[in-house]
């Protein structure tokens, strides 16, 4: 196994990476856009260049990630790309986290219609969206007291989650939303009234977004 290391909330990294695997004669015939980290509080409680840096990692690095290997995927008739997105990209908003949940909508669409150019040559693309997950997300954002209060019901483990995804982009998926809780949540975003399914979301926000 080799390992790059790279920063990709510098703009510059996904080209490096590219050019690092080709200087090294690696083809690569998976790409798992999983990088991310949240950014709690509201919009004016930080600055842009926190907000500039999740969206490099979040948004930018995803997309020219995928263009910069697509190539090589299409030419070789197979190729799979695995973008970690979020149930936040699917509920309504909250106030907090501003930034978050609007790029793990792009990234869901993006997905979406990549898969659908990119399909019929043999490339599946495909938008996993988590709900809260065990990882060290939550200690790197700090919000671990404030999300330990949700059911425990809608955990996942990351082990469970990453195969679900995998076996999700390996079949073709397009969009894959882990676990029946965290469907059900989609679901009621998605055909609830506006008003009602976001007074709902409301009414928990406390629990796991940083309002303030
Ligand atoms: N945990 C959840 O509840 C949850 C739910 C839905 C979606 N997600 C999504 O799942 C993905 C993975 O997050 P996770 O839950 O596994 O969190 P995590 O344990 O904090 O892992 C985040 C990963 O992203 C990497 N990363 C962060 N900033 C980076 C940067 N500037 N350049 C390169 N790599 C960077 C980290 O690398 P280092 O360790 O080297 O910093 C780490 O490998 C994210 O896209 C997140 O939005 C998580």
């Amino acid at each position: 196994m080799e390992v790059i290391a790279a920063d990709l909330a510098d703009p510059a990294a996904p080209a490096r990476l590219v050019a690092d695997c080709e200087a090294r004669g690696l083809r690569v015939d998976t790409l798992v856009n999983n990088a991310g980290f949240g950014v709690p509080g509201r919009y004016l409680a930080k600055d842009w260049a926190t907000h500039q840096a999740s969206l490099q990692v979040l948004l930018v690095a995803v997309c020219e990630l995928s263009h910069r290997f697509l190539p090589a995927m299409e030419a070789e008739g197979r190729g799979r790309i695995l973008n970690v997105a979020s149930l936040a990209g699917l509920v309504p908003p909250t106030g907090g986290h501003t930034l978050y949940g609007p790029t793990k909508a792009f990234v869901i669409r993006f997905s979406e219609t990549l898969a659908k150019e990119v399909g019929p040559k043999g490339v599946n693309v495909t938008a996993l969206c988590p709900g809260m997950t065990y990882t060290e997300f939550h200690d790197v954002n700090g919000m671990r007291a404030t999300v330990s209060k949700l059911p425990k019901g809608i955990w996942l483990d990351a082990a469970t989650v990453a195969k679900l995804g995998v076996d999700a982009v390996e079949s073709g998926r397009t969009r894959l939303i882990t676990g029946r809780a965290n469907r059900l949540i989609a679901a009621l975003s998605k055909y609830l009234p506006d008003r009602l399914a976001g007074a709902l979301i409301a009414a928990k926000a406390k629990d796991f977004r940083d309002e303030g």
